[in-house]
């Protein structure tokens, strides 16, 4: 079939709106569109404008009318509550029609906006899919950020209803979520008029008078019917890091999503009806939103929902097992998930207990895919292993290998070609388009494709700002690369501050904020170094206010405490060294990309274009006495 790739993808170019019309088949729609793409304002284009239809439908209520009634919907696979628990299809329906029930009761109706703070548990997606029902706008915050940063979203999205838990399960570790809810609300200035939370086994939780147990939620409710919506309007908020402390709302429509989604499970991953598909991520980042719920959902798949981590619940065999047990097709996950498998089982013995002989096809994304780990995983499972490209912003992959339309040759290090839909460009400084194999800005032409951001809640002008103003007529994807003689697509790094640790996005900005915050530090800046297992970790420097003579290592123990209880434990903030000064510009501009290249640097050789050796030397050393190895 070669040349069924360059086919459809030419097609999406030249026959944009006929190409996403055919896709939009797999959709119900309650009212056809008027318009595929609506361009009457740009840059806020919309997709199937004047169409009607409601998510959850799709996702649920069409496969119980279609013959699915039966079929697993979700199995919820929980070593860390040895439980194993499968909803079929209409089993997931009915509870999300009771609960949307429930949030109806509370007033939640079509445009309010609800925030979701909770673990891997089936109540989550629960959740998600029942305001989806209600036309109602989730805002899922994830689990391991701290009390600050739920209250920054709480003021942004301004919800009318918090759903949460008692718990989450950390190994050795059990996260108590109604203190961080309440350390929240006490922050915010927006009262939401309600909590909603599911008490777990493992700890209950005293409630105050606006809380009202799940259970009593549900007890009161009627099942409630999917309220039909615009195309256009708003399915979710997605925040995530920005180059600052506030962090940036992504918009995702109805319409859009849908078509994009469904396309995606059969063009990309080679998902049909009836699959069993696993995305090993959490519902707190894009890629949960996407390929835990709504993607597998939509295309009338299996979505296996695991609350674990791929080592030690029980051991590095839990992918496996998990593989093996439900009959996985397809796992998508991030490649620290394998490095820190690689690592305690190198020799891949405990692939080799499990009969995985039905699996198809491992996904990575969410940073760049090392060689070694590639090679690990193909040499071990023996199938083809797909680094694909993407970011909370599209919601889907821009550059992908695409199983569903024709396997291509892998590269490693390269993510493969831009999918349909995705007119990728590489442009130089001041706009230029570059050569083959030069790096420039990975940039996308406009219109995206259906899918992505429609906007940044309640910030129309910093979503230009950030996205589309320094390449008038593109999308910046602030991901720097190239492309090669083969069309093949490389991204080598970020432009911004924006770290990737463990495959959680982060902003060194952010963390630089609440360094700042500490009485003794006058300057700070923060970097990501490479680390083996999470990639990259973040590292802070810290100049000290004149006259402070108190031990650094105290200093530094407690900026590590104010970052893992402002931002939380996820942003992995476990190092900082002082030192006397930073590098700077003449006009005082903090050289971080400096800083960043002398820590890439083996070992740690003074790059060229650096005229200031002392700050260099003492920046060098800083790094070596911190024990960051020129590995
Ligand atoms: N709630 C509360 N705390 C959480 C959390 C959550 N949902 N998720 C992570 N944390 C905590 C961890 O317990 C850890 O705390 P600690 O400092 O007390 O040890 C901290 O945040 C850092 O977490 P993480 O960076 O994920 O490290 P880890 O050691 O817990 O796990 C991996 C490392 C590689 C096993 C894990 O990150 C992983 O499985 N990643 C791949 C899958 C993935 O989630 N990808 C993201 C998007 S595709
Ligand atoms: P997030 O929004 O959390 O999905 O993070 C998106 C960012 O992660 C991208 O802008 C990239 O910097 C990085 N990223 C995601 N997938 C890849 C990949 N396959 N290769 C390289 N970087 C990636």
């Amino acid at each position: 079939m070669s040349g069924e790739f360059d086919g459809a993808y030419q097609r999406a170019l030249t026959a944009r709106e006929e190409f996403w019309a055919e896709a939009a088949q797999g959709i119900d729609w309650d009212q056809p569109w008027e318009n595929v793409l609506d361009e009457s304002n740009p840059p806020f284009y919309r997709w199937f404008s004047g169409g009607m239809l409601n998510t959850c439908y799709n996702a649920l209520d069409r496969h119980v009318e279609n013959g699915r009634a039966d079929q697993n919907a979700l199995i919820y696979d929980s070593p860390m509550t040895d439980q194993i628990v499968k909803y079929t299809y209409q089993e997931l329906r009915d509870q999300v029609a009771l609960f949307a029930g429930a949030l109806a009761n509370e007033g939640v109706g079509k445009g309010d906006r609800v925030v979701i703070y909770m673990p891997m548990i089936p109540e989550a997606v629960i959740a998600m899919l029942a305001c989806a029902r209600l036309g109602a706008v989730h805002s899922v915050v994830f689990g391991g950020f701290a009390a600050n940063e739920l209250a920054v979203r709480i003021d942004d999205a301004k919800p009318k209803v918090i759903v949460s838990a008692s718990c989450g399960l950390e190994p050795g570790r059990l996260v108590e979520y109604k203190p961080l809810l309440e350390g929240a609300l006490d922050q915010s200035t927006h009262k939401p008029g309600r909590s909603i939370i599911f008490q777990r086994d493992a700890l209950q939780c005293p409630l105050g008078e606006n809380d009202l147990d799940w259970n009593d939620a549900i007890a009161g409710a009627e099942p409630h019917d999917c309220v039909s919506v615009a195309a256009t309007d708003p399915l979710y908020i997605l925040y995530t890091s920005g180059t600052t402390g506030q962090p940036k709302g992504v918009v995702r429509d109805n319409g859009g999503h849908a078509v994009a989604l469904n396309w995606s499970m059969g063009a990309i991953y080679n998902v049909k009806a009836g699959d069993v598909y696993w995305a090993a991520s959490d519902i707190g980042w894009v890629v949960g939103h996407s390929y835990i719920v709504y993607g597998p959902l939509l295309a009338g798949a299996t979505t296996i929902f695991y609350e674990g981590k791929p080592v030690g619940t029980p051991d590095a065999g839990a992918f496996w097992r998990v593989i093996a047990d439900h009959k996985v097709t397809t796992l998508f996950t991030a490649p620290t998930a394998f490095r820190a498998i690689k690592r305690e089982d190198p020799a891949g013995k405990l692939v080799s207990q499990y009969d995985i002989s039905h699996f198809e096809a491992l996904f990575l994304a969410g940073e760049r895919s090392d060689p070694d780990t590639l090679t690990w995983a193909e040499k071990h499972l023996g199938v083809p292993v797909i680094d694909h490209w993407w970011q909370t912003e599209t919601g889907w992959s821009i550059c992908a290998n695409c199983l569903g339309i024709e396997e291509l040759p892998v590269k490693h290090g390269s993510p493969t070609k831009p999918v349909p839909g995705w007119d990728l460009r590489v442009l130089d400084e001041g706009g230029n388009e570059v050569g083959s194999g030069d790096i420039g800005a990975l940039v996308v032409k406009l219109p995206l494709p259906p899918g992505t951001l429609l906007t940044l809640w309640n910030a129309d002008q910093r979503f230009q700002d950030a996205y589309l103003k320094e390449f008038p007529g593109y999308y910046q994807t602030a991901d720097a690369g190239y492309i090669d003689e083969d069309g093949y697509v490389f991204v080598m790094a970020r432009t911004d501050d924006i770290i990737n640790t463990a495959g959680h996005r982060l902003s060194t900005g952010a963390m630089e904020e609440v360094l700042a915050a500490h009485p003794d530090v006058a300057e700070c800046a923060v970097i990501g170094v490479a680390d083996e297992l999470k990639g990259q970790v973040p590292l802070g420097f810290l100049v000290l206010n004149a006259g402070v003579n108190r031990p650094n290592g105290e200093i530094v123990d407690e900026v590590v405490v104010m970052v893992r209880d402002n931002i939380g434990p996820v942003a992995s903030f476990k190092i900082a060294t002082v030192v006397q000064r930073l590098p700077k510009t003449r006009s005082g501009k903090v050289l971080r990309g400096t800083m960043q290249k002398i820590a890439d640097s083996e070992p740690y050789n003074m790059p060229a274009t650096i005229d200031d050796p002392v700050i260099l030397e003492e920046i060098t050393d800083a790094l070596k006495s911190i024990g960051y190895a020129e590995s």
